[in-house]
């Protein structure tokens, strides 16, 4: 007889790497994601966090969270929907929709949960889904979780895209879905040609932001707003576990759709809403990304010294262009030997392998923290330098 566990028993992959030391995941991070960070008792760079604006241990976010611990206690115990919506809440809504210049937005308990919530009740049995094959692995759950088709197209491949349009059936609703900033590879989607697309078969279009809010366009508002095609693009999805240093995602968009979501995304409504300190702390790191704008263009001077110094070194970088730089490595196995090498020399990254990139693609990802020292940078250079050289990388 089939035993459902099976599958379990007979797993092996994570237990290969673990065999040869170079398992990377679930290392135990002693402090907080602060530049230089405590892992397993020793101190490391940490260049593998997505605090993009160094704000999960600034004083102002920290007395944010406790005073709305204090007053509304650790958590809300219940859905948006019925007991756990505050005022907070929507004061956070607010906001997030006057700083992306939606009319309208809706605050989800994580990022996932806004990509699952959207898509699977905006997109039914009528309608297709169009998603870039590089796109987050939560749209691919969305997509999967909704009764719409979905159809892939190659990475950034607008004339794909177009082809798929082209085929669909006209009396089908339409979505395309995009990263704004691809979460592994750092570059950006062609937004100009999407939208073009997009208005041209008459399809709605979706772009995940979670990488670029904080970080892209004018004070952080964005890469929709970086490429000025806010109009153009129906619904703006980001999330608050980067940039905004605490957790929960939103989604932002005209009103009648954030009021349809309101009533039938089900990853809203049946799940209990963020808690008092994580909304507390979005709230205060809007308020401080607003009147610091200068920890962005740290930010950006630091991305642009990382990113020249990989290059200089001859490390291949991709079409990267923002805070995440990955370091093509290509093989799976020379990625977690490269990762351990840094790991021992003090130096914190995160190692991506198939199918989270293509096969053969595998790289190092490195991102970017606009609290890192100039010697942060150097230490760490020259520490990359010295591994790749050891493994041949360069
Ligand atoms: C593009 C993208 N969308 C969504 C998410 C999910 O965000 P969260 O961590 O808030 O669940 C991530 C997180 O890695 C992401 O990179």
């Amino acid at each position: 007889m089939k035993d459902l566990f099976d599958k379990c028993k007979n797993y092996n992959e994570a237990k290969k790497i673990q065999k040869l030391g170079l398992y990377p995941y679930f290392h135990k991070v002693q402090t907080g994601q602060d530049p230089v960070v405590k892992v397993e008792g020793k101190e490391m760079i940490m260049m593998g966090s997505n605090n993009y604006l160094g704000l999960t241990s600034n004083r102002d976010l920290k007395k944010a969270a406790n005073e709305a611990t204090n007053k509304y206690g650790v958590g809300c115990v219940g859905s948006r929907f019925l007991n756990g919506t505050l005022e907070m809440h929507e004061e956070l809504e607010k906001k997030l929709s006057d700083f992306v210049n939606k009319p309208d937005a809706l605050i989800f308990t994580t990022g996932m949960l806004t990509n699952l919530g959207v898509i699977s009740s905006l997109a039914g049995r009528n309608d297709i889904i169009f998603a870039d094959k590089y796109d987050h692995a939560s749209i691919i759950d969305g997509c999967t979780m909704s009764l719409g088709k979905l159809k892939r197209f190659k990475h950034n491949d607008i004339d794909e895209l177009e082809k798929l349009l082209k085929k669909s059936d006209p009396e089908k609703g339409k979505l395309i879905v995009t990263d704004g900033v691809f979460s592994m590879e750092g570059d950006l989607c062609n937004l100009p040609a999407i939208t073009k697309v997009a208005k041209k078969y008459g399809a709605r279009l979706m772009v995940d932001d979670a990488h670029g809010i904080g970080v892209m366009g004018e004070a952080g508002k964005g890469t929709v707003e970086y490429f000025g095609l806010t109009d153009e693009v129906d619904i703006i999805v980001g999330t608050f576990s980067k940039s905004f240093a605490s957790t929960g995602g939103f989604v932002a968009a005209d009103k009648n759709i954030i009021h349809y979501l309101k009533h039938n995304a089900r990853a809203l409504i049946f799940t209990a809403s963020p808690a008092p300190a994580m909304v507390a702390t979005v709230i205060s790191a809007m308020e401080l990304i607003k009147k610091e704008p200068e920890r962005i263009k740290s930010l950006w001077k630091n991305t642009k010294k990382l990113r020249s110094g990989f290059e200089k070194m001859g490390f291949d970088t991709g079409e990267s262009v923002t805070p995440i730089i990955p370091l093509i490595i290509g093989e799976d196995i020379l990625a977690f030997k490269m990762w351990r090498e840094l790991f021992d020399n003090g130096i914190f990254t995160t190692p991506v392998v198939s199918p989270a990139v293509p096969e053969n693609r595998s790289l190092i990802r490195v991102s970017v923290m606009a609290t890192f020292e100039d010697e942060h940078i150097e230490t760490a250079l020259n520490t990359f330098e010295k591994v790749g050289k050891e493994l041949g990388v360069i």
